[in-house]
């Protein structure tokens, strides 16, 4: 046990950037104009923006000096082996390929592996991913245990794979058209949820059975090692380097998204052990990101992942990241708010579904919860449900499996008493959630149409 309760932020603050306050009447307007669709209004109109925890951390001092440090050179910079070192250091794969963030290593992963009649599984796909599996007219498929399908179960690994599933799946599909298993830690799409190493190893034992690889979405590999400490029998005393060594070890790639559990702001990488995928990867690196020593990144932005993923592994920087998430969860629980439980790492989500009975999912209860928060305290949230993904590649419409809207905690930048108006502001919406209208889309692209979509309140 600790001595103490409060688990302050583990820094302090150097630099502070101002955030604007804004009126209900304000917002209102805002996001008429933004079709009220959170993604696409003004950053500045944002009071506690929680829209995603990607690529929004602060970094810390030392990855300022090590943007400093930088080295531009084409081809073979100082950031590059900087880079290198400090990635296999965690994840000693033979090919790191960088990329400027991690959709662009899927792009890569997909166009070498991918293609019409392929199936790739995983516990769940996040969204990107899945849209550059299906981009290249292969299936993804989500085979996350049952437990992780039901936002309030608790379980230690709600993220892990149903195993059986994922045997099923290979032996259905056929095991020449599952070119890959992946395996997302910690499963952003299903609630930030953790997958654990035993749950690891089993998947792992069905990919050598069929001699199928096994790739990590590792974009949160630092608090899923955390959690496997917490949760796991036999690692509360383990290493968190060690930790996420022994996952690493279990697989044969990963992609990976340093705007993630690297506390930079860009940047990413596609690891793998297998010459040949390697060499062709590195093609296509070549044709949409660049030179592989830099892959779309300045080497300044090389260095500050160098220097993130030594301080990312730090224990108490992970118990209070952890921490905090699980103190805005607790308290939103404890106010009668239904959470995806337990908590995760790097986001609360709630159950906007449950929360919201009288909307259903195709009237997007999530965008409306999503909307509320926004309007009423310029919280700026996210839906992921049916508007995210609802519509299929053939262009049909069906519910998600949830309605969620997620409450992502950028990395050491908002502090407890910004938190605390978080739970004011959500508990006030929540008393009032039956009220909220539903919402039609008026404007869609093809793909991905929660980034840009248009909606309108119904009457
Ligand atoms: C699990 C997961 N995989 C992949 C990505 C894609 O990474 P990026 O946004 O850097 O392209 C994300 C981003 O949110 C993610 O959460």
């Amino acid at each position: 046990m600790e001595r103490w309760r409060t688990i302050i932020e583990p820094f302090r603050i150097k630099s502070v950037e101002p955030i604007r306050l804004s009126t209900v009447e304000e917002r209102e307007r805002w996001l008429r104009e933004a079709g009220y669709n959170l993604f696409n209004l003004h950053a500045d109109d944002v009071l506690i923006d929680l829209l995603t925890d990607s690529g929004t951390g602060a970094m810390s001092a030392e990855q300022w000096a090590a943007i400093q440090r930088g080295d531009e050179s084409y081809a073979g910079s100082r950031s590059w082996y900087r880079f290198l070192e400090s990635v296999r250091d965690l994840f000693p794969f033979k090919h790191v390929i960088p990329t400027h963030q991690g959709r662009a290593a899927e792009k890569i992963l997909f166009g070498v592996v991918g293609g019409p009649g392929k199936a790739v599984p995983s516990n769940t796909h996040f969204d990107t991913t899945r849209a550059n599996v299906e981009f290249t007219g292969a299936e993804a498929a989500d085979l996350v245990i049952e437990e992780g399908r039901h936002p309030s179960v608790i379980h230690p690994f709600k993220g892990n794979m149903d195993t059986d599933a994922l045997d099923a799946f290979i032996q259905d599909r056929g095991v020449e058209n599952v070119p890959l298993v992946m395996v997302t830690v910690t499963n952003n799409s299903g609630g930030g949820q953790p997958v654990s190493l035993e749950n690891l190893r089993a998947v792992r034992a069905i990919c050598d059975r069929y001699g199928v690889p096994l790739f990590l979405d590792a974009c949160r590999f630092a608090e899923n090692a955390w959690f496997i400490k917490q949760r796991e029998t036999g690692y509360d005393d383990a290493a968190i380097p060690d930790i996420v060594r022994e996952m690493a070890s279990l697989a044969d790639g990963m992609t990976m998204s340093a705007k993630k559990d690297a506390i930079a702001n860009i940047g990413g990488w596609l690891a793998m052990n297998d010459d040949t995928w390697a060499e062709q990867a590195r093609a296509l690196e070549i044709l949409t990101e660049g030179f592989p020593t830099y892959g779309g990144l300045a080497g300044r932005d090389l260095d500050a992942i160098a220097q993130g993923l030594r301080e990312v592994v730090d224990e108490d920087y992970l118990r209070y990241r952890i921490r905090s998430t699980e103190y805005l969860g607790e308290a939103l629980v404890g106010a009668g708010v239904p959470c995806v439980q337990p908590i995760g790492g790097h986001a609360v989500y709630i159950d906007a579904g449950e929360l919201l009975p009288h909307l259903p999912p195709l009237s997007f209860p999530g965008q409306s919860l999503a909307v509320a928060l926004y309007r009423e305290g310029g919280i700026r949230a996210c839906e992921i449900g049916s508007v995210m993904f609802g519509l299929h590649p053939d262009g049909s419409e069906a519910p998600a499996e949830m309605e969620l809207v997620r409450l992502a905690i950028p990395r050491r930048v908002y502090t407890q008493s910004h938190i605390d108006y978080v739970i004011e502001v959500v508990r006030w919406v929540a008393e009032r959630a039956t009220e909220l209208p539903g919402y039609r889309i008026v404007e869609q692209p093809a793909q991905l149409r929660h980034f840009t979509a248009r909606f309108e309140p119904m009457a």
